[in-house]
């Protein structure tokens, strides 16, 4: 979606159909009319202006979940049966104690409430939300993956995440009869991997630090067997991307405010206050919050600096996170895509160009954002409100790098203004998750 700038200071979009955008704004002219003038009403359940009510019309509902050509298992719901086993399951670390939820926790909104996250030990960053991943383009807070499948391969081999390696994971699927048998349904035939000479318990690329045993272990294999377990590496991680594709929010009173525009339902209408309507004329006018939080799931899927101050000023965020999805042997353009890189065509071809700066991170999500504090990518926000005042003064902001966009200016909100924000941000949680996303499966 094009935003641009109104000369009024009013965000304008700039997208074709401007006759169906004329249609739908009379119609919602007529709407608040006829909402202003009943009688019954003194308080009508719309607000917001007819231009107001149609930039919220942009936000919801979520579109279909978008197709990955590059994972051919992508919507098979025994794929993802066998994905959410692995997600639970803590014999898939070094220690056997870590899973994907230890840091992704279902009931704490797939976060783990921490600063920084920690497995076998800390992190330099804070744990992601999987609300409506199947949307991202980029994965982690500086894109170094370039889909959700590649991503579920790092932290297994992450030191201080699962700390673990392929062949240990490779290995602990084909001994366990049930998870053996999950695999072979959906991928075929596992690989023989009993010659304990030709694939060691432990073994991985480890670039960093080549003496590393698991490196030396790698290394001493024969390329077409480092081959056979990658293939089988990369397909638990189509499996787990499968599973993660149905991490989707439900509906919001946002969203439940937004049917009510569209079918001119003041009683839907009403599942947002006049405050949190405010609220979102503020995020989407004045407070210029669209600008990088925009579409349907509060995140335009790219890179910005916020300057909000840092610990770890060494951190390269999208600057390196580029060069490292160049890097990755699982990215979109290797022989592990399922659509032999036709898609990564279009991805990594648009990463090279030299619009990203350090300090730049992804724009996060805000659905159910009440539920994922702290926030910010080390996490060093401890609350709503502590981000909804660095964004009203930035007084601690990071100064500006030269070369970078200037999006962002001080907003000054008053007290109001900050509540109705807050309000606004509170009516994108949704409803709770069903049961069986919870955990893991039968029969693992
Ligand atoms: C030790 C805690 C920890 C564990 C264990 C962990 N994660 Fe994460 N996860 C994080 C952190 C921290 C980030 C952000 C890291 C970064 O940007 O470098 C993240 C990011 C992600 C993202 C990116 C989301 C986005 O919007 O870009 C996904 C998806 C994800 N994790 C899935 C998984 C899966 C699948 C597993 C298990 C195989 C897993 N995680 C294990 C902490 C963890
Ligand atoms: C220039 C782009 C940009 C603008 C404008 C912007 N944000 Fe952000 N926002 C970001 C980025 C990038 C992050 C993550 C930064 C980081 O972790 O270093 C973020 C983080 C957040 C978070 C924390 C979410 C989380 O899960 O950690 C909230 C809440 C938020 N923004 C709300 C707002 C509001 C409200 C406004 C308007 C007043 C706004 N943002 C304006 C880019 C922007």
């Amino acid at each position: 979606m094009a935003t641009g700038q109104g000369a009024d200071g009013a965000a304008v979009r700039r997208r074709p159909g401007g006759a169906v955008v004329l249609l739908a704004a009379t119609a919602l002219a007529a709407l608040v009319l006829v909402a202003a003038t009943r009688p019954e009403d003194d308080a009508p359940a719309l607000v917001l202006t007819p231009e107001e009510a149609e930039l919220a019309l942009e936000f919801s509902p979520l579109p279909p979940i978008p197709a990955d050509p590059t994972n051919a298992v992508a919507d098979d719901p025994d794929a993802a049966r066998l994905g959410q086993a692995m997600f639970f399951d803590p014999r898939f670390s070094r220690d056997g104690d870590v899973s994907c939820s230890t840091c992704h926790q279902p009931d704490l909104s797939w976060t783990d409430g921490r600063p920084l996250a920690r497995g076998v030990s800390e992190t330099p960053r804070h744990a992601m939300t999987l609300w409506n991943v199947a949307w991202n383009r980029w994965f982690f807070w500086d894109g170094r993956k370039d889909s959700l499948w590649s991503q579920a391969l790092a932290p297994f081999e992450d030191a201080r995440e699962h700390a673990t390696s392929r062949l240990a994971v490779v290995h602990a699927v084909a001994d366990d009869a049930a998870y053996a048998a999950a695999y072979e349904a959906v991928f075929g035939p596992l690989p023989d991997l009993s010659d304990a000479e030709r694939f060691p318990a432990e073994g991985r690329p480890v670039p960093d630090d080549p003496g590393h045993p698991h490196a030396a272990a790698w290394d001493a294999m024969t390329e077409e067997d480092r081959a056979a377990v990658d293939r089988v590496y990369s397909d638990l991680g189509k499996a787990i991307a499968a599973f993660e594709r149905r991490i989707v929010s439900r509906r919001a009173p946002f969203d439940v405010f937004v049917e009510g525009v569209r079918e001119g339902d003041p009683e839907k209408q009403a599942a947002m206050s006049p405050s949190a309507q405010r609220g979102f004329a503020l995020f989407a006018g004045r407070g210029r919050c669209l600008l990088c939080h925009d579409g349907p799931t509060f995140s335009d899927l790219e890179f910005h600096s916020n300057r909000v101050p840092v610990t770890n000023m060494g951190d390269g965020g999208r600057a390196q996170g580029i060069q490292d999805v160049k890097a990755d042997p699982f990215n979109a353009a290797s022989a592990y895509a399922d659509d032999g890189g036709a898609s990564a065509t279009v991805r990594l071809a648009i990463a090279p160009k030299n619009l990203h700066f350090p300090g730049e991170f992804k724009t996060p999500t805000l659905r159910n954002v009440v539920r994922t504090a702290p926030y910010m990518h080390e996490g060093q926000l401890a609350t709503l409100d502590d981000v909804l005042a660095f964004y009203s003064t930035m007084e601690t902001a990071l100064p500006p790098d030269p070369t970078g966009e200037r999006f962002l200016q001080p907003r000054h909100f008053d007290e109001q203004e900050l509540a109705d924000l807050r309000a606004f941000l509170e009516a994108l949680t949704d409803e709770e998750l069903p049961e069986a996303l919870k955990g893991p499966p039968a029969g693992f």
